[in-house]
């Protein structure tokens, strides 16, 4: 089966293509490289044919927004006798502070390119898609764990590209509902890395997310640690998160194209996250007791658009696609210690 996989240079999208070649789909990653690096993809092809596993791979340069070029890629898959089957739409950009400074680049780039995308599937007689959307948009929200029924209420552009998004998605399986099979993920907090230490995630400048920072203290990139608040109302008063191996959601991905192939026809959002809140305070105490590692830290004020406490019901993901999260914390902790100490200036 062949799949098209838009941003799949990305941190999620590299772990998602490593997985699916290895289970033997046949993968065309489409990335602009605007927040990646080729050499995942050298990495990708090394590591299989270390495995000696025969993979089919297609990695072309291009941006979702570029209609002639994507429009090239489908009607060339037809050429050859491998139509497209199914997409997975990673590509777009996701800083939540770059998104408040540059709203109309994260409209252009997230939801105009995403339509371009959807108007090149519908052309191509592609209705398969399975899209990266974000617990971000549930904004602020006090009930927890939090179901896919909750309402959505996004706090930034780039939350409100995402649903911008999944409205046009179901508007278009409205328009034709024995046509499309659709599913959105709602991704909570991924973190963590490939257990060969070969992949992980490799942000430009200073993380802002904790995860990727507290490596970048552990590796002495930086001195310390800010914690945005102690004083929240949690058990140890420091922000509560649903943090999601990189394993197990790039299988959440498998298990929603093999679910898509099962309908005729469907549109689901559905939650991928482990299901369990951690505190800052647990994650620092998890990580310095799984990886030796210390790691200084200074408390601080709460960030904007923060809230105390966010973690996802996952019971839909279990009972629609059969996914469950198998790895701990613990596993978060090693693994992308194992990447960050293994390369320190992550790709470059
Ligand atoms: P990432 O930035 O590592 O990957 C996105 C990829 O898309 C990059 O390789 C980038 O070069 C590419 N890209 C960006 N704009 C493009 C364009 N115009 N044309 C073609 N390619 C383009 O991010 P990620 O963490 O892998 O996230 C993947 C998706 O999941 C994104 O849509 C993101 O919004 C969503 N998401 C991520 C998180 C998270 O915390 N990582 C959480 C929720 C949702
Ligand atoms: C943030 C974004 C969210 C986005 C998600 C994944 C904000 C307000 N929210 O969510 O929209 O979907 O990343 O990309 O930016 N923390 C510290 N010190 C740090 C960094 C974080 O104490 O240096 C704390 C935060 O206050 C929070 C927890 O760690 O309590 C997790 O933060 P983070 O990794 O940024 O994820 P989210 O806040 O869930």
């Amino acid at each position: 089966m062949r799949l098209l996989l838009t941003g799949g240079a990305g941190f999620i999208g590299s772990h998602t293509s490593l997985l699916l070649l290895q289970r033997g789909y046949d993968v065309i990653i489409y990335d602009s490289f605007v927040n990646s690096s080729y050499k995942v993809i050298n990495v990708i092809k090394s590591y299989l044919d270390s495995d000696g596993i025969d993979y089919k791979l297609k990695t072309i340069k291009g941006d979702i927004r570029d209609k002639s070029s994507l429009e090239k890629i489908f009607k060339d898959s037809i050429k050859e006798g491998n139509a497209i089957q199914a997409v997975i739409h990673f590509a777009g950009l996701k800083s939540v502070a770059e998104s408040v400074k540059y709203p109309l680049k994260y409209w252009d780039v997230n939801v105009c390119g995403t339509k371009n995308l959807l108007e090149i599937m519908k052309d191509n007689e592609c209705y398969s898609i399975v899209f990266s959307s974000s617990a971000t948009i549930y904004g602020l929200t006090n009930a927890v764990p939090i179901s896919e029924d909750q309402t959505v209420s996004p706090m930034n552009p780039y939350g409100k590209t995402k649903v911008a998004i999944e409205n046009m998605l179901c508007d278009l399986f409205k328009s034709n509902m024995n046509l499309w099979k659709i599913c959105s993920l709602r991704y909570f907090n991924p973190v963590g890395a490939h257990p060969s230490g070969l992949m992980g995630e490799d942000p430009i400048g200073i993380p802002s997310n904790l995860f990727p920072y507290i490596t970048q203290v552990a590796i002495r990139r930086i001195n310390l640690l800010k914690v945005f608040g102690d004083n929240w109302n949690t058990e140890d008063g420091s922000g509560v998160r649903d943090y999601i191996h990189i394993m197990d959601l790039s299988e959440g991905h498998i298990d929603a194209i093999g679910f898509l192939k099962s309908k005729k026809s469907i549109y689901e959002s559905i939650n991928l996250g482990s299901g369990k809140g951690y505190s800052v305070f647990q994650i620092i105490r998890e990580f310095e007791l799984s990886t030796g590692c210390e790691i200084p830290f200074l408390i601080e004020g709460r960030r904007d658009g923060d809230v105390a406490e966010y973690y996802a019901d996952i019971s839909k993901a279990e009972r629609l696609l059969g996914w469950s999260p198998k790895r701990s914390l613990k596993q978060i902790c090693i693994d992308g210690w194992n990447w960050q100490r293994n390369n320190p200036e992550g790709y470059t």
